[in-house]
């Protein structure tokens, strides 16, 4: 308590503008982003800090490739990676499993499957391995299979707390599947929860959907770094097998950003970029991937160079 002699009151606090302070008027576009001196400095000081990744191994003989999709960050394209990624291997005849591991439930739309019709869901195969065989449901592609992610895996994390050899349920879970596939392609929810750290545990490689936008690379040391983590501790095999540039638009900014990721990654970055295109966006609403949708447009040419880019990479072609 402060003495009387000190004086019962604080001094004032040293006042700084405040933002509310600022006066409002009609701003063009422009300058509401950082300008680009800022992002040419920001760019260099980023490029400099070591982003440690370990590349992915090849697949072991006779059995699928697991392949996570992840990034903490939400809405930078997982999601529509997982679908048009697996639907245009499906489509060139590999046999393909999407495992939904976001309570979202995104794949499920995305590939024509309701929801409301499922019995057996991501959840059910990590608390109950024995069930991967029947979670397995047909999609709006032929030689797509997937398992549903959806609202029950919210608060999964905490029951799992309790559970022994909680990080590697979902790997226990996929391996009888495994023979069965060429490839498994698993989408994750925006964190690095116990559910992340699991379709972690359970691949070969990683594919980081980064948006070309400001921040990009923010977060990215963090997810490094439980990758990293994972590695050492449960599961040696895991390694990178992508970096890809998503929602690329030709603006000056966007240019500037996939420039300073494809500098800071050098071998692991995946072309093309994928283009900001509405009909991604809008394939979903119809259930079917941008081929069935729309193939010819932006996105759908992207996708398609991609999944050559990455079949080659996985060793499928
Ligand atoms: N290349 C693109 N062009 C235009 N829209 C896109 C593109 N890629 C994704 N979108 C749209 O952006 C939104 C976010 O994409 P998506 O759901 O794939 O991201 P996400 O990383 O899975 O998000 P979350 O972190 O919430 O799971 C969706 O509405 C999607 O349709
Ligand atoms: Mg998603």
């Amino acid at each position: 308590m402060p003495s009387d002699e000190e004086g019962s009151t604080l001094p004032e606090v040293e006042s700084a503008p405040l933002v509310i302070d600022v006066e409002f008027t009609e701003v063009e576009e422009e300058s509401t982003a950082p300008s680009l001196d800022a992002v040419e400095e920001i760019s260099t000081a980023r490029a400099r800090r070591p982003l440690d990744l370990p590349r992915a191994q090849p697949t072991p003989e006779g059995r699928a490739r697991v392949v996570t999709v992840i990034n903490q960050k939400g809405g930078v394209g997982k999601t529509t990676t997982v679908i048009n990624i697996a639907a245009q291997l499906a489509l060139r005849g590999h046999s393909v499993l999407v495992v939904d591991a976001d309570s979202q439930g995104n794949c499920a739309t995305g590939l024509g499957v309701d929801k409301s019709k499922v019995s057996a869901t991501t959840r059910d195969l990590i608390l109950n391995p024995e069930s991967a065989v029947s979670a397995r449901h047909a999609t709006a592609v032929e030689g797509l299979h997937m398992i549903v992610g959806d609202r029950s895996l919210v608060g999964l994390e905490q029951e799992m707390l309790r559970q022994l050899g909680r990080e590697r349920r979902l790997a226990e879970a996929l391996e009888p599947l495994l023979p069965h596939y060429d490839v498994v392609i698993i989408d994750t929810p925006p964190s690095l929860g116990l559910v992340s750290i699991n379709a972690l545990v359970a691949s070969d490689g990683i594919l980081i959907p980064v948006q070309t936008e400001y921040f990009a690379l923010e977060g990215l040391a963090l997810l490094a770094g439980t990758i990293r983590e994972v590695r050492g501790l449960l599961n040696p095999r895991l390694g990178v097998d992508g970096v890809l540039l998503t929602m690329h638009a030709p603006t000056l900014l966007n240019q500037q950003v996939a420039g300073e990721v494809r500098e800071t990654f050098p071998d692991l970055i995946v072309e093309p970029a994928i283009r900001r295109n509405i009909r991604l966006a809008e394939a979903p609403s119809h259930g079917i991937p941008i081929h069935l949708h729309d193939p010819t447009s932006a996105g759908g040419q992207d996708y398609q160079a991609m999944a050559t880019v990455l079949e080659r990479r996985w060793g499928l072609a």
